[in-house]
């Protein structure tokens, strides 16, 4: 099927699903193929690329809050406080004892790698489709002359269960799909409590935000970034913030790679071994009406190691409207300030364009 871009964006189709990605060559096949430079369409312009970090970065990095899951699980009050603070101020926070066991993070880690490792050939029978973006290859290419990101990317509808496409999913890959599966169930939980809290913190009952976004989707990431050897000229993703609802990201325990902006500086999201990193995405954001911040994020490269990454992102169900909640608005001090959008029609704005920092939320934001 012709793919019809225009103005950078691809035009919208008739029984798209939530949109679609131009195919463009594997980044670990131009690794493993060997470059003598990196080619043009990764190298970002001058004024894009991404800076080195200053001390104060580095020391901003140690203030990105660590919230105690089981403190919050159990209605701790300081804690709660803390993760309306994260929300408030970072958008971005770490977890530590959340309840998934490491046996079930290492094994995930190890199925991405694997799916990886496998030979080219075998990991394009389970390519992207035109029609949508689920399966192996590259999300948000929208237009032949944008830049590209240094990152191959395998993306499954994970939860619930039966909206599975199996089709997309490695099962002859021994482990994988249970492994996925399980990490999928537990990650589903914690992102579940968040919610049950953030819906406390915004005046409602604990399933407040269940009964406005729906029983939560869940759509799994799975990022490798190969080595580059110009990290200063490439980013392994570009600035942009989640469309979803939360996001919860399982890093490498000892690959630096993730940068989140802070008061206009970005900054290095150091990883602590075992731990979570979550992030409120647009859509609580939206709802929060602009209390709770979406982020925008970047992944950087290095010289010698691949980083895997996957990024859990809650989705709210297709057919429900989103806008700012009514506990959130208090005329006229504080009037809604974005406008009501249903959540399919959203989520396709936003994977129509490239990744370009906040501009996702501002096409639904009020202008006063
Ligand atoms: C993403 C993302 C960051 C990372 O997949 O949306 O922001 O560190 N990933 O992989
Ligand atoms: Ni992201």
């Amino acid at each position: 099927m012709d793919l019809k871009v225009e103005n950078g964006c691809i035009k919208e189709d008739n029984g798209l699903g939530w949109g679609k990605s131009l195919p463009v060559q594997s980044v670990q096949e131009i690794v493993t193929n060997g470059y003598q430079s990196v080619p043009e369409r990764y190298i970002q312009e001058i004024k894009d690329r991404p800076s080195s970090i200053s001390s104060e970065s580095l020391q901003a990095s140690l203030q990105i809050p660590i919230i105690d899951f089981s403190l919050l699980a159990k209605g701790d009050e300081h804690e709660t406080r803390k993760l309306d603070l994260a929300c408030k101020e970072w958008g971005f926070f770490q977890i530590r004892n959340h309840g998934v066991q490491v046996k079930i993070l290492q094994t995930m880690k190890a199925a991405m790698a694997a799916f990886f490792e496998l030979p080219l050939m075998e990991k394009k029978k389970y390519a992207m489709g035109a029609n949508d973006l689920e399966g192996y290859g590259q999300a948000y290419v929208v237009s032949k002359e944008q830049k590209l990101d240094w990152c191959d990317l395998v993306a499954l509808k994970t939860l619930p269960l039966e909206q599975r496409n199996l089709n997309f999913w490695p099962l002859n890959l021994p482990g994988f799909k249970e492994a996925v599966e399980e990490y999928s169930i537990e990650v589903q939980k914690v992102a579940e409590e968040i919610n049950a809290n953030l819906s406390i913190l915004m005046g409602m009952e604990r399933d407040g935000l269940k009964r406005y976004q729906g029983e939560l989707k869940q759509l799994m990431r799975m990022n490798y970034y190969p080595p580059c050897s110009s990290p200063d000229l490439v980013f392994g993703v570009s600035p942009h913030s989640d469309g979803g609802s939360l996001t919860v990201l399982l890093q490498d325990d000892d690959v630096i790679g993730l940068q989140i902006k802070h008061k206009g500086e970005w900054i290095p999201v150091k990883p602590i071994p075992n731990a979570l990193v979550v992030n409120i995405s647009d859509a609580i954001e939206i709802m929060s009406n602009g209390v709770y911040k979406s982020i925008e994020h970047r992944a950087i490269t290095n010289e010698k190691k691949a980083r895997i990454s996957a990024a859990a992102f809650a989705h709210v169900d297709d057919e429900l409207e989103i806008g700012p909640l009514d506990s959130m608005v208090d005329d006229p001090h504080r009037p809604p300030m974005y406008k009501k959008i249903k959540y399919i029609d959203y989520i396709r704005q936003v994977l129509a364009r490239k990744m370009d920092g906040k501009d996702h939320t501002d096409l639904v934001k009020i202008q006063t």
